[in-house]
């Protein structure tokens, strides 16, 4: 059989079946020297599973691989990184304790394995820092580093390790803005050089300026390819969810109740780094509305989030939820229910199955434990019923998280937290990862609570979906909150020149 010369990578047939699940189906697909393919597809339509098939993480049930018109078996991570192929993976694999240098060159073999000099490694590190503009700090831990950063450490091992062919799954998903711009400076000069990318993603507006074509699966099997300068939003959206979807601003009873629930005053707080965070934060979050938190990542959002569910001491200054102190209530978890941005490290017990992760917060309650005796069937049932109302993608309730996708992952967390009907939902980064159809679901589901009269602090870095789902908008710069509108009223420039910090007097 005779391949193109300008196909790098060409996969045919791929069918890979999970018990209860068939993930691929057929699925057929080449990617051309040079270019960025786009993936597109719904939470657990496949795209990871067929990319860790390249990475040679599983193997296909059926189907061929083709490098640059050869077929290859990829047995192992070792046999793709050998044929060029680097994977930069939706949750990450860095080893938090080891230096960013080290996380590099960890799996290399050395050619004297007795002693490990690093002198040469770091040299080659620090100048594919600078030729792609990607710089990280070769001796700083890797759990210092924020999520931005981790991502670049993640694309440096595998430029370090000459990969010709990259896969990027949902990169910018962790990225701030600017951070994103200099992913896709990083991109353009890698297919510059003849290497082709991957680029997995479920925000459209990056997928339509990145990508020179874009494969949207379906359900396992490939809808269609189509050139990126024909595609459009709404074409793309229907191919990839069936139906047309709109992400316009929600209609919504007007707000009613008027009693605070959660009343933050003078809050300060430290980062991970032990440096001031929040300053001086007053906030106050009234039942029945939906206060949007918008901001570029990292001006303190996460440790907003954190002080208020109590996974983060404060400095200085008071919260209070329902007139209780922060500190008294945390002990019960039908206070605050919890949406964390980082779900597989703080949402989820990856080894349990997605029904004991429905319930980790009441299972030691009726009608879960009767006489200390955990009853099984009232938490299958729990679960049975939560993954129908929240359309969570799983062969059973008795299947571990860790093999759900990625964004079914994040509904297993929002069903749990919002069933619990708590009188205070701070959700942080809910969408993330989730494609265009769960999207809107979880803003019905977050406007659904409100309109029961939970008050909602809602975080996120996506200002448009800020704008589309929230009653008032704060914005956050450096741990202060820049100004505050109504979300109605709200004009996208103002808060844009906020986030960057620009507007120094209060808008009411
Ligand atoms: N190791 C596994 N064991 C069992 N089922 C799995 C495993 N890995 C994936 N699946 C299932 O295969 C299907 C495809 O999942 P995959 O992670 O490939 O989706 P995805 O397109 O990457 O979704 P997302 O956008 O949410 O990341 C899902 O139904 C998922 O639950
Ligand atoms: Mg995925």
């Amino acid at each position: 059989m005779t391949q193109n010369i300008e196909i790098a990578m060409r996969m045919e047939g791929i069918t890979k079946r999970f018990p209860g699940v068939l993930a691929n189906d057929r699925i057929s697909l080449d990617c051309r020297k040079g270019e960025v393919l786009g993936l597109l597809g719904e939470n657990g339509a496949g795209k990871t599973t067929l990319m860790n098939i390249l990475y040679g993480l599983h193997q296909p049930d059926s189907g061929k691989i083709f490098i640059e018109g050869k077929e290859v078996k990829i047995e192992s991570p070792a046999k793709a990184i050998e044929l060029g192929i680097g994977m930069v993976h939706q949750h990450f694999k860095l080893v938090d304790t080891l230096t960013a240098l080290e996380n590099v060159i960890l799996g290399i073999p050395s050619e004297h394995p007795m002693v490990l000099d690093l002198a040469p490694a770091r040299k080659r590190f620090l100048s594919l820092c600078e030729e792609y503009d990607l710089y990280v700090d070769p001796t700083v831990e890797t759990w210092r580093l924020s999520v931005g950063k981790q991502q670049w450490l993640e694309i440096l091992k595998a430029l370090y390790r000459d990969a010709r062919l990259l896969v990027l799954d949902e990169p910018t998903a962790v990225l701030t803005p600017s951070e994103g711009e200099q992913l896709f400076k990083a991109i353009r000069k890698l297919t510059k050089e003849g290497r082709s990318v991957i680029f997995i993603s479920h925000k459209f507006g990056e997928v339509l300026e990145i990508t020179d074509r874009i494969t949207v699966i379906r359900d396992g099997h490939v809808v269609g390819t189509v050139p990126t300068k024909e595609a459009t939003y709404p074409e793309l959206a229907r191919m990839m969810v069936g139906r047309p979807v709109s992400m316009d601003r929600k209609p919504r009873p007007s707000a009613t109740k008027i009693d605070p629930v959660l009343v933050m005053e003078n809050v300060q707080a430290n980062n991970d780094r032990g440096l001031p965070a929040l300053k001086n934060i007053n906030l106050t979050v009234k039942a029945g509305e939906i206060v949007g938190v918008a901001g570029v990542d990292g001006n303190g959002q996460l440790e907003l989030a954190e002080c208020i569910v109590g996974l983060r001491k404060r400095t200085g200054g008071s919260i209070r939820i329902q007139g209780h102190d922060v500190d008294r209530v945390m002990a019960d978890p039908s206070f605050v229910g919890y949406i964390p941005a980082d779900r597989q490290k703080v949402g989820l017990f990856l080894t349990l199955t997605v029904a004991e992760n429905l319930v980790v917060k009441d299972y030691a309650k009726p009608p879960f434990t009767r006489r200390g005796v955990l009853r099984y069937q009232a938490i299958r049932q729990h679960a049975n019923r939560l993954i129908k109302e929240y359309n969570i993608r799983t062969p059973s309730s008795e299947v571990q998280v860790v093999h759900l996708s990625g964004g079914n992952q994040q509904k297993v967390v929002v069903a749990r937290e919002m069933s619990a009907q708590p009188p205070l939902v701070i959700a942080s980064q809910a969408t993330r990862g989730l494609d265009l159809g769960a999207v809107e679901s979880v803003h019905n589901f977050l406007l659904k609570e409100r309109n029961r009269g939970a008050a909602v602090l809602f975080i996120s870095t996506e200002l448009q979906e800020v704008m589309s789902l929230s009653d008032r908008i704060i914005v956050m710069f450096r741990g202060e909150i820049m100004g505050e509108m109504d979300g109605e009223a709200a004009d996208i420039n103002v808060i844009g020149q906020m986030m960057l910090g620009q507007v120094t007097e209060v808008v009411a």
